[in-house]
């Protein structure tokens, strides 16, 4: 298409997990969703927002999305400007990219990891170097000084599960000529986090989402915590209204119950120690995961054959288009209920 530009003509756009029509009946492990609704306290607020006539849908919601960012600032310990909402995670990665890195400049990730970096910096026509993983889970032929414009590092990983370690990623932030952009978007489910490297370094930018550990996948919300002169100019770029009024008055909701955020979070991650110990008592290769999710593989590292048999189960988990994971699937957790049914499934499977 000649009204295109060359990039956007040639790029393979992003390809999601599949979302099911009839999701209710199946065991859904493919995207890395919450396995329990979001507080109460949200239906609440989304119910109160729109009110008995719909009438506050008239008009447009907050610009700013200031109690959010209040709200996130108070749990996190930062000042409201260093942090900006988004309509989902994503929203910051792309504006980041966005801000940052022009046509013909360098984005660096860790591969494996999350595919979308790439895509976002195809759009913008910048070049993607990847760089792959020891198997002590370090990066590989990491330079000595990174002079691209961003760099992306998913901590815990996804597909993989691990988390680099607070020392390692600082090694990073101070070895880094651009944006250290961490993607922590399962960082709830983990020992730790960056936070604390965001006020430490002034290249050091933290993304977060209400998808994964909030059970907010369908309202769309996320953030970045970065130094103000980084969200200033992400303040710029984003659509003026990116927030929607019943995802704003969902967001302090959810980000102000945080008695039933831990205990949701807790099963979780019960559940994925559980899962991790029996699957591999019966011969699976499973990663130790600080994530919602663990990367496993069958003994004959056939990934296919089992996400398959699965398939024909209504068990539905990730089996990764790349070559490099074909030996193994990712497994969100899901309830114990949910893992119990699955663990019999792959038993039986072999
Ligand atoms: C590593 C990583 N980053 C970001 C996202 C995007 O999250 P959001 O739903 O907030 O856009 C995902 C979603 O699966 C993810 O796995």
């Amino acid at each position: 298409m000649r009204y295109l530009r060359p990039n956007i003509a040639a790029m393979n756009g992003y390809v999601p997990g599949f979302q099911p029509d009839d999701a209710a009946s199946w065991i859904k492990l493919n995207t890395n969703e919450n396995p329990y609704p979001p507080s109460p306290k949200v239906t609440e607020a989304i119910l109160a927002e729109v009110g008995s006539d719909g009438a506050s849908l008239r008009t447009y919601p907050s610009a700013s999305s200031m109690k959010l960012r209040e709200a996130a600032g108070e749990l996190y310990g930062f000042d409201p400007s260093w942090i900006i909402m988004a309509n989902g995670s994503d929203e910051v990665l792309n504006n980041l990219i966005r801000a940052c890195a022009g046509e013909g400049q360098d984005v660096g990730y860790v591969h494996p990891s999350y595919s979308y970096y790439s895509t976002l910096a195809e759009i913008q026509g910048a070049v993607v170097c990847t760089y792959g993983l020891t198997d002590s889970f370090a990066i590989e032929a990491f330079p000595e000084y990174y002079h691209g414009r961003v760099f992306f590092l998913t901590t815990p990983n996804s597909p993989l599960g691990f988390v680099f370690s607070p020392a390692y990623i600082e090694s990073l932030a101070q070895n880094c000529g651009g944006l250290l952009v961490i993607d922590e978007a399962y960082a709830d489910f983990a020992d730790w986090n960056a936070l604390e490297l965001v006020k430490k370094y002034e290249n050091v930018v933290v993304t977060r989402t209400l998808s994964k550990s909030y059970a907010l996948a369908g309202m769309r919300l996320g953030l970045g915590i970065a130094r103000p002169g980084i969200i200033a100019a992400l303040d710029k770029i984003r659509d003026h209204y990116n927030l929607d009024r019943l995802a704003q008055a969902a967001c302090v909701a959810a980000l102000r119950d945080q008695t039933y955020f831990r205990e949701s979070c807790r099963k979780i991650i019960e559940t994925r120690e559980w899962f991790t110990h029996e699957l591999t008592a019966i011969g699976y290769d499973v990663i130790p995961s600080q994530a919602n999710f663990v990367f496993a593989s069958p003994p004959d590292k056939n990934g296919k054959r089992v996400y398959d048999a699965l398939y024909g189960r209504k068990i539905l988990v990730r089996l990764l288009s790349d070559p490099l994971l074909a030996h193994g699937l990712r497994i969100s957790i899901g309830t114990r209920e949910d893992m119990a049914a699955t663990l019999n499934a792959i038993a039986e499977i072999g």
